[in-house]
């Protein structure tokens, strides 16, 4: 059953949850890990919770976030992972631009470069990873939507890569995966103007899967993602994993080479024992339980 309790979280953090859930690390103050439990189980969430800062991403933040990856990319209890903020009206301001201020120009290339690693780690996790933008993407906090694999935005959300406006460029995959997602000229479009977007204008340019109407807690981008997540989990892991590097590695090459990774990949859902399974499942018209072997 889904469950819509108001729960509070750490330094009064807001958060509507919609499942019963389990804190998995307490020690992270700006990047709050949850496991989902009853029929969300397999779903980790990280929550952004920076609120003084509207989520901008500071140094800590980014080693928050890095270790929030890491501890996942080998659980393979985790089936799907979801972004969200605990932060009411605000996914994430982007780079921190108060600490930004206070690096030296040396620093800046460096702290940047962890940044983009950081988000090509996100866009490396093996499962799938949905976003729910339930407020302001701007800049990095755009750019860590962008290496999801499913975008979901209220229709109230913000969403633009505006760094031109400070006289930057998108800097941790902003001009690399825009056009990927939304064609060449659209994202020089957007990028050129710093333009901002609501859920429904990046909607209709694939900018995001899906926009949701905003509800009165704030959470309707999220939970439209747990909705997603929840058909995703009950399907093999070890083939939505499968399908994901396809696709994602696939698309980056040629044809006649993306089919030899589309077979490279079929061939470690052979031995699968999940394969079996669902053969056998359909043969007894049942649903199948995989496990993710
Ligand atoms: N870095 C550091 N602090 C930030 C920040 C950022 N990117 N974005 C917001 N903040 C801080 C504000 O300075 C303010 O702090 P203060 O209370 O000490 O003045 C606090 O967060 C609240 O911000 P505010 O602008 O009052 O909130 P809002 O709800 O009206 O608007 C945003 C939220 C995100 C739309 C707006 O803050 C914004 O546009 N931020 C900058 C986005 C940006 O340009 N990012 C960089 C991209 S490269």
């Amino acid at each position: 059953m889904m469950r819509h309790a108001s729960v509070r979280l750490l330094r009064g953090a807001w958060l509507a949850t919609a499942t019963k859930s389990r804190l998995y690390s307490s020690s992270n103050t700006d990047v709050i890990i949850q496991r989902l439990e009853g029929d969300c189980e397999g779903i980790t969430v990280f929550g952004f919770s920076r609120p003084a800062a509207k989520n901008a991403i500071s140094k800590n933040l980014l080693k928050e976030f890095e270790a929030a990856i890491s501890s996942v990319r080998h659980d393979r209890s985790v089936r799907v992972v979801l972004l969200r903020s605990l932060v009411p009206g605000v996914f994430c301001a982007g780079a921190d631009l108060k600490e930004r201020a206070t690096m030296k120009p040396e620093e800046v290339g460096p702290f940047v470069s962890k940044a983009r690693a950081c988000i090509g780690d996100l866009e490396n996790l093996p499962m799938p990873v949905i976003v729910a933008l339930d407020g302001a993407a701007l800049g990095g906090g755009l750019e860590m939507a962008l290496a999801c694999d499913l975008r979901v935005a209220a229709d109230n959300a913000k969403m633009g890569l505006v760094e031109t406006k400070l006289a930057i460029i998108p800097g941790a995959g902003g001009t690399q995966r825009l056009p990927r997602i939304v064609g060449t000229a659209k994202a020089k479009e957007l990028i050129y103007t710093a333009a901002v977007l609501n859920g429904k204008e990046a909607e209709e340019i694939g900018l995001v899967n899906a926009v949701a109407p905003q509800n009165e807690n704030g959470d309707a981008a999220y939970l439209k993602a747990v909705e997603l997540a929840k058909k995703i989990i009950p399907n093999g892991p070890v083939g939505v994993k499968m399908a994901k590097t396809a696709i994602t590695r696939g698309m980056e090459v040629d044809l006649t080479t993306g089919l030899s990774i589309e077979e490279a990949c079929y061939a470690q859902v052979i031995p699968t024992k999940d394969r079996i399974e669902g053969l056998t499942a359909f043969r007894e018209k049942r649903k199948p339980q995989y496990k993710g072997e």
